[in-house]
This record gives C-alpha cells, sequence and structure tokens, in this order.
C-alpha cells in the first residue's frame, strides 16, 4: 500500500519567529534545507507523488527542491487546512492515503513515515502524536470516553484543563483520500486565529463516525523548528545521528564532539577522521583514508588511502594513497593522482596532477597539468593570469622543476625536461631541454672579506 500514497507537505509559512529573509523551510539541517530532509522522508518510505504547497519565499523554495516533486501555491497563508485544500486539486483523482507533513520538521526520517501509513491502514484518519513533558505551543490530542481521538485543539484556543493533555499532534497525519478531499471545504476559521485549521479535520472525521486513528511516534523524530534555537538543536541531533552512522559502519571518529559531517557525506569503512573536521556536500572519503585534524573538505573525493592534513579541500579530488597538507588548499576542479603529495603551503585551483607528482612546499598551481612523477620545486607559481585572461601551464611527466621558479602561461615544458632554479619560464621546453630563466652569477673572489674589514676600519 505505501507504493500507491500521495503526499502533501506544508511549506507556505512565513517562519515568523525565525527573523529571517530566507523561508523558514530552506533553512539548512546538516547540510540540507529542511524540507528535502521532509521529502526524503517521504520517499524513502515508497511516497511516489509529493505535493509541496509554497508560498510565502515560494521560488526560492522551489528552485531548492527542483522538479523531483510538484508544487501547489498557497497565495495567502490562511492556515494549515487552507494549505492543504491548496493541493487538493493537484492529487484530483488520487486513490489510497495521502500523508500530509510539514516542512519544518527536519529529523524525521523514512521509518517514521513508513510506521505512519502502517498504522493507518484502513482508517479515515491517523495523527501522529507524541508525549511531552513539555507540550506548550502544540495543539493537544482529546480523547473520548472510550479513549479514541476525538478532537485537536490548538494552544490558543486550549481551555486550561486541554492544556493540561501531554499527548500532542505531531503535525504528520495519513489521511484516505477522498475522505480528506470531502471534508476539506468545510472547514471554519472560527477560532483564535481565524485560521482554517487542518486540525479541526479530526472533530470532523470522529463526528461522522469514521476510523480515526492516533499513532504514538518517536517525539524527538517530529520535533518542529519554529526558532533558530530549535534549529540549533535540530542540527545537534541529526548530527550526533549521522556521526553514530558512520561509527557504526566503522568509521574512526576520534572526537565526535568537533566532527561535523553533513547528510550526503560517504565514508569509506577504517577511515578515521581526526578532531576538527568539516565534511560537506557530496564530499566522499575512500576506505583507510585519514582526515584531519582541521580540515574542511566540500564536495571532495579523497581515495582510499589518502591522508589530508590541516587543508582545505573545495570541488576537488585527491586520488588513492595521495598525501595533502599540512596547510594546503585545494580549489574547484583540482585533481590529484596516486600516491602524489601536495604538502605544506601548496595553492591548487583547476590543476591536474598526475600519479606521484610531488608538489611539497609553498607552491601555487592554478590552470596547470602536471605529469607523472614530476617533481615541483618549492616555491613554484604558475602566473595563470595577466590581469585579463586565464592561461593554462603544460608540465609533461618526469619534469623537475627547479626551486622558486615562475611559470608564465601560457607555457608548455616537454616529458623530461628540467627548469633551473629561480628561473622565469615564459617559452616553452621541448621534451629534454632545459631552460635557464635567470640571470648568470657573478663571483668577486674575496670580495665580503675586504667589504667587512674596510666597513671595521672605518668604525669610530
Ligand atoms: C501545527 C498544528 C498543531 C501541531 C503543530 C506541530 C494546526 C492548526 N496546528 O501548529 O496542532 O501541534 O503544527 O508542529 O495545524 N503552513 C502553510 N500555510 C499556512 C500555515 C502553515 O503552509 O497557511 C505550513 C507552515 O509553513 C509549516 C506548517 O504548515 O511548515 C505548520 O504550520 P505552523 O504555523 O508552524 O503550525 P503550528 O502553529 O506549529
Ligand atoms: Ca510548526
Amino acid at each position: 500500500m505505501p507504493s500507491q500514497a500521495a503526499a502533501i507537505v506544508l511549506a507556505a509559512g512565513k517562519g515568523t519567529r525565525m527573523k529571517s529573509d530566507l523561508p523558514k523551510v530552506l533553512h539548512r539541517v546538516c547540510g540540507l534545507p529542511m524540507v528535502e530532509h521532509v521529502v526524503r522522508a517521504l520517499r524513502g518510505a515508497g511516497v511516489a507523488r509529493i505535493v509541496v504547497v509554497v508560498g510565502h519565499g515560494g521560488e526560492a523554495v522551489q528552485s531548492a527542491l527542483g522538479d523531483a516533486v510538484e508544487y501547489a501555491w498557497q497565495r495567502e497563508q490562511l492556515g494549515t487546512g487552507h494549505a492543504v485544500r491548496c493541493a487538493a486539486d493537484a492529487l484530483a483523482g488520487h486513490e489510497g492515503p495521502v500523508v500530509v507533513a510539514s516542512g519544518d520538521t527536519p529529523l524525521v526520517d523514512a521509518a517514521a513515515m513508513a510506521d505512519l501509513l502502517e498504522a493507518h491502514g484502513d482508517n479515515a484518519l491517523t495523527v501522529a502524536t507524541a508525549v511531552l513533558d513539555e507540550p506548550t505551543g502544540y495543539g493537544r490530542i482529546v480523547r473520548d470516553a472510550q479513549g479514541k481521538p476525538s478532537r485537536i485543539v490548538e494552544q490558543k484556543d486550549a481551555t486550561s484543563e486541554e492544556k493540561a493533555i501531554r499527548e500532542v499532534n505531531a503535525g504528520l497525519y495519513a489521511f484516505d483520500a477522498a475522505t480528506l478531499f470531502r471534508l476539506l471545504p468545510e472547514l471554519r476559521a472560527d477560532n483564535a486565529q481565524r485560521e482554517y485549521y487542518l486540525t479541526d479535520l479530526v472533530h470532523m472525521a470522529a463526528a461522522d463516525g469514521l476510523a480515526v486513528g492516533a499513532h504514538t511516534a518517536d517525539a524527538a523524530l517530529l520535533q518542529g523548528v519554529n526558532d533558530r534555537w530549535q534549529l540549533a538543536e535540530a542540527e545537534a541531533s541529526l548530527r550526533k545521528a549521522i556521526l553514530k552512522r558512520h561509527a557504526l559502519a566503522g568509521v574512526t571518529l576520534r572526537d565526535p564532539a568537533t566532527t561535523y559531517v553533513e547528510a550526503d557525506v560517504q565514508i569509506g569503512a577504517d577511515a578515521t577522521i581526526e578532531p576538527g573536521c568539516h565534511l560537506k556536500g557530496l564530499t566522499t572519503i575512500g576506505a583507510g583514508a585519514r582526515i584531519g585534524p582541521n580540515t574542511v573538505l566540500e564536495n571532495a573525493q579523497i581515495g582510499e588511502n589518502a591522508k589530508v592534513q590541516l587543508s582545505v579541500v573545495d570541488a576537488s579530488a585527491v586520488a588513492d594513497g595521495a598525501k595533502v597538507g599540512p596547510y594546503a588548499h585545494l580549489r574547484g576542479g583540482s585533481r590529484v593522482g596516486k600516491d602524489a603529495r601536495i604538502g605544506n603551503f601548496v595553492e591548487l585551483k583547476n590543476a591536474e596532477l598526475a600519479e606521484r607528482v610531488a608538489a611539497a612546499h609553498l607552491t601555487y598551481l592554478g590552470d596547470a597539468s602536471v605529469g607523472a612523477r614530476t617533481n615541483v620545486g618549492a616555491g613554484t607559481i604558475t602566473c595563470n593570469y595577466d590581469g585579463f585572461a586565464k592561461s593554462r601551464t603544460h608540465i609533461g611527466a618526469d619534469v623537475f622543476v627547479g626551486s622558486q621558479s615562475t611559470l608564465v602561461a601560457p607555457v608548455t615544458l616537454g616529458d623530461g625536461s628540467m627548469v633551473a632554479a629561480g628561473s622565469v619560464i615564459t617559452q616553452s621546453l621541448a621534451p629534454g631541454d632545459a631552460g635557464f630563466g635567470r640571470a648568470r652569477q657573478e663571483t668577486k673572489e674575496g670580495w665580503a672579506t675586504r667589504f667587512r674589514e674596510r666597513k671595521k676600519a672605518s668604525q669610530p
């Protein structure tokens, strides 16, 4: 049955308490917008059609989620019931259950969605509930004499007796589609907030004698985010869950308290993450790799048994067995070959280094390619920019670039060529050539000794 389920995700609200220009549901938790976590949970539970109700900042929400989901617009935010009504046309003719979820519950997972659908069975309506020590702010579940849910009362409409109820509406529901779309037009905004409350459907369905279920769910997974402190708390708990998943899959985390791993990062078994690491975006780390301490990887691909220490890698790949850092910065589009060595204070930008290249100290390689086994001496700089255009430097295989050389692009160093230390290279070298781009040294015999003696003699 879950395969026929559809879902409506409410994401049109302003999120006033976030005090932000960004729509609430686009605030990120462990690297993904909150609403994307909800969409993924639904997908993971086998929900094929997902309609996201957008309004406040709707274009931004659409561009964040792309065309993996459908959209319905709620131009004016008149309440959760009104929001669901805006999605009714999109799901016209749908048979089977409809899950309604909020875009501001980033901790919900596929298992929680699947559990709800299973508990729902053939009910007309099933609401996910949680029992909280501190229920303030949530809608309360009112049960009848038989213990069946009879209605939900919002905080602002509740009597003091109702406020004492600790079972709350988690804001996640499953509905029979026909019942949902039949009852929605009957909602009235006769309440404290003058809004159309989705929660009133519980009372309407129960009064019609329909089967209304309450499914007690894990309160921690259904926490809503309404302000930035709740956002920080959601981040902390999801972060911990992500770290635990990696640890149990065979990754050593030396210090979870200072390790930050976003939702989509993949880490191979027997990798070690040292303290102070931030692993972001679509980063992948191969088995046995050693990352950190104090390393930031964003959209980085790190090979097996590679080592990246005290470095920043952005949108770049490091092949198996390569060593990077300490203090290296790999910028967009760089590739470091197998067993290569990128050392202290080296910056790469859009540079492709083949296997076993060594650029071990104080170097900038930008818009460059470097062939296998080439040694790039300390202090080598590619001059890739003349103030107007970027040009490439091609360095072949088995080249020896002497220290403190300046390679003025566009320029090519053929395979097996050499560059003398301290050269400024402006002309290409054919394979096997050597380039000496420096002034010839003049040696003055005994000059230093004579200079010192003259100076000493003239002291008072
Ligand atoms: C809602 C429930 C409450 C429940 C709580 C759980 C109602 C009336 N109340 O209250 O019983 O305990 O969630 O977190 O449903 N939204 C729209 N359009 C609107 C209004 C809201 O899309 O016109 C969206 C919001 O963007 C948000 C979600 O619906 O994602 C919930 O709205 P919110 O205002 O946060 O509802 P709560 O007051 O938290
Ligand atoms: Ca809320």
